[in-house]
């Protein structure tokens, strides 16, 4: 097994062809290891877990069987485009489970932020777990583990319990494969374009394993749940447009439990803020905050305005971390 110290010889993969090398490396070395046995993956659509995903479907093809879990806190259209690639452009063998009903019927009426991160952390684990069960024959898990992960879990106390819902229970005794341990994020997107993935899915900006479970602030309601995706896509479609996305680190919204007084067709319109984080940052230890032109903020907020329902005004959060942390809770 590879040891978890990052050799001091081991170049920066920074070029397709330092990419491709170590594709063909870890190739090579997943199937000496899995032979012709099955391995297990939760995929999530993260970077990480999709390029351990794309690097397993390339060495072993169906023997890898990914799980993906939607919690029902995904942003909008998520869950279609881990579908749409790994289902139906690489063909692989994938295990979705809608499973958010489960999780919302848990969270309901459950405020305090540690107990939400607890509770979806611990649904996950359950969900995985009840699938992984179904097959017979696994042996290996694959995990997306990335070297800051390793030089991170050296104990430091967090502000905020966290942090990758599917750290998974020790009685799961499966071998583990993670190919991609001794890399650092640039490097796993690197590898990541080289195996074809779309710049959608290697490019993502950071997300919460939680998801939009940390920015439905207080108690998540289906209706508020659905206002925050959708206007939470706007941004996202609107930053697209003006080519913020490709230069702002992570960009959403957040969405606190409170209504505010308004007007709409000349009647009192009750309705929640949508509340703008748009942040730069290298380790998320520190942020600062991105500069949006006005008409760009001019043309957010009128469409989430107009096209979310219960939404009657829209915020822009311009608070450096420290104080604030990126998320609102
Ligand atoms: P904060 O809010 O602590 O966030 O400044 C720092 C970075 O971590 C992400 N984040 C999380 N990621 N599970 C995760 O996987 C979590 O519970 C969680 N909370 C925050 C956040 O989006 C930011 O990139």
């Amino acid at each position: 097994m590879q040891s978890n110290v990052r050799p001091e010889s081991m170049e920066r993969i920074t070029t397709r062809a330092l990419a491709d090398a170590f594709i063909a490396e870890q190739v090579a070395e997943i199937r000496a290891q899995v032979g012709d046995k099955k391995v297990l993956l939760a995929l999530s659509g993260g970077v990480d877990s999709s390029v351990v995903a794309a690097l397993l479907i390339k060495a072993i093809g169906k023997q890898l069987v990914c799980v993906h879990v939607n919690h029902g806190l995904m942003r909008k259209g998520e869950s279609e485009q881990v579908i749409e690639v790994f289902k139906n452009q690489l063909d692989a063998n994938l295990i979705y489970v809608d499973a958010t009903d489960r999780f919302l019927d848990l969270l309901a009426g459950v405020s305090d932020p540690e107990k939400k991160r607890k509770i979806i952390g611990g649904e996950f684990i359950k969900v995985f777990d009840e699938e992984a069960s179904k097959l017979s024959g696994i042996s290996f898990l694959a995990q997306g583990t990335i070297y800051p992960d390793i030089l991170e879990s050296n104990g430091k106390k967090a502000v905020k319990s966290h942090h990758n819902v599917g750290g998974l229970p020790e009685y799961m005794t499966f071998e583990l494969v993670e190919p991609v341990k001794l890399l650092f994020k640039d490097e796993v997107r690197e590898v990541g374009r080289a195996l074809g993935l779309p710049s959608a899915m290697v490019d993502r900006q950071p997300f919460p394993g939680p998801g939009l479970g940390v920015r439905c602030l207080g108690a998540i309601t289906r209706d508020r749940l659905h206002a925050l995706r959708e206007a939470d896509a706007i941004l996202r479609e609107e930053f697209d447009k003006c080519g913020l996305a490709t230069k702002v680190w992570q960009y959403f919204i957040s969405m606190p439990d409170m209504k505010s007084v308004g007007v709409k067709n000349g009647e009192r319109y009750e309705g929640w803020p949508a509340i703008i984080r748009a942040v730069n940052s290298k380790d998320a230890m520190t942020a600062t905050i991105e500069e949006i032109p006005y008409s760009v903020l001019h043309t957010i907020t009128n469409r989430i305005i107009n096209e979310v329902e219960g939404v009657n005004r829209v915020l822009y959060d311009l608070t450096p971390k420290p104080t604030g942390t990126i998320e609102w809770e």
